[in-house]
């Protein structure tokens, strides 16, 4: 029974105290988020693996880019697991390793050595690894100016890996014109743009998350004529139009954060994962919140992590055999490693 499952994690908790630390992404189910032991979005998740020296078993309650940040890093006697395997990110499936090397080959026969390459967290460890071996690093969803003004420090141009959306609607934010950004498709291993190359400031990958392409221009509008007075407020993995319309754009903290401190009474229409908008709504019972899409989306892997997978997870912890261990090779970590430390520097 539920309260079975949850008298087993409380008790491994109890007793191995330190050992043990559970993060916790803020699109995580409730059944699971109540044990953690921090949540935060994807930049206060990497930091606090950064921090953390004295926890043995890392059991992370998210995605498996977020697993393996954790086990990039921390030191080599903590261990991360992640208690459901199939809890991957398909946007981050929409760039592997193989299709960016050949797009980089391409892009440098165009352009040259004027290309500094940047990746949002939400890609694999190999991808992370292809950009810090460039000097490039990685971003997340609220530091993503600071590292594209810092990437145009180095470099002309900037290729950003696997997210379209974050990367337009960043570039724009700055200043960069639409017409000023290209696409890459990695399937057919070309640039979509039309005009003069030299013009191109942002190589967008051609990439998305599929929750986030959910929320519609339409959405907005139909919310607009039902309820004049709410703010509509979403995350940068929208699509451009939907993140123009809106009144706020940022990351799942500056979400919670916006709505935590607004003035009580007031009416909020969210454009992110269903699990965090229904969190709001139960926490937040001074506001008036609803999901920007009336059919709730949900993320299905982030999904994937519940609670009898959790203690199917601690359960196995000690046991030595590595179930859903989450091991980064060596010589991907190293340079993966640097592309994460150029971030958390810059944040
Ligand atoms: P943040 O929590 O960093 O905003 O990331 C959102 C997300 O989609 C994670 O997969
Ligand atoms: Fe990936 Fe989108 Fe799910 Fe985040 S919400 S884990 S970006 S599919």
């Amino acid at each position: 029974s539920r309260e079975e499952l949850e008298a087993r994690v409380i008790e491994v908790k109890e007793r191995l105290g330190k050992r043990l630390f559970i993060p916790g992404h803020h699109y995580q189910k409730d059944e699971v988020i109540q044990f953690a032991d921090a949540t935060g979005d994807s930049l206060k998740l990497a930091q606090l693996s950064a921090e953390n020296t004295e926890a043995e078993f890392i059991v992370f309650c998210g995605v498996h880019f977020m697993a393996e940040t954790a086990d990039i890093l921390t030191s080599e006697k903590q261990k991360v697991f992640l208690p459901d395997m199939r809890a991957g990110c398909s946007m981050a499936d929409m760039a592997d390793i193989q299709q960016t090397e050949k797009a980089w080959e391409k892009l440098q026969e165009i352009f040259g050595d004027t290309i500094l390459p940047l990746t949002y967290v939400n890609s694999t460890a190999a991808i992370k690894a292809f950009v810090g071996a460039k000097d490039g690093a990685t971003v997340t969803s609220s530091n993503a100016e600071t590292m594209v003004k810092w990437a145009f420090g180095k470099k002309e141009r900037i290729l950003f890996l696997p997210d379209q959306h974050l990367g337009r609607n960043t570039a724009a934010d700055l200043g960069v014109a639409l017409e000023e950004m290209a696409i890459w498709n990695p399937i057919s291993n070309m640039l979509e743009y039309e005009g003069d190359f030299s013009e191109i400031k942002v190589i967008l990958w051609k990439g998305h998350c599929s929750v986030h392409e959910n929320f519609t221009v339409q959405n907005v509008i139909e919310t607009r004529e039902k309820y004049p007075d709410m703010k509509i407020i979403v995350h940068p993995e929208c699509r451009r139009e939907v993140v123009e319309l809106a009144d706020e754009a940022g990351s799942t903290s500056y979400i919670i954060k916006a709505i935590e401190t607004a003035e009580p009474g007031s009416s909020w229409a969210v454009g992110t994962e269903m699990n965090l908008v229904k969190r709001l709504i139960k926490n937040h019972p001074e506001q008036h919140i609803i999901s920007l899409n009336p059919h709730m989306c949900p993320c299905l892997t982030m999904n994937r992590i519940d609670l009898p997978h959790l203690v199917w997870s601690l359960d196995t912890l000690e046991d030595n055999s590595g179930h859903n261990l989450i091991k980064v090779s060596e010589d991907i970590a190293q340079n993966a490693k640097l592309a994460l430390e150029y971030m958390l520097e810059n944040s």
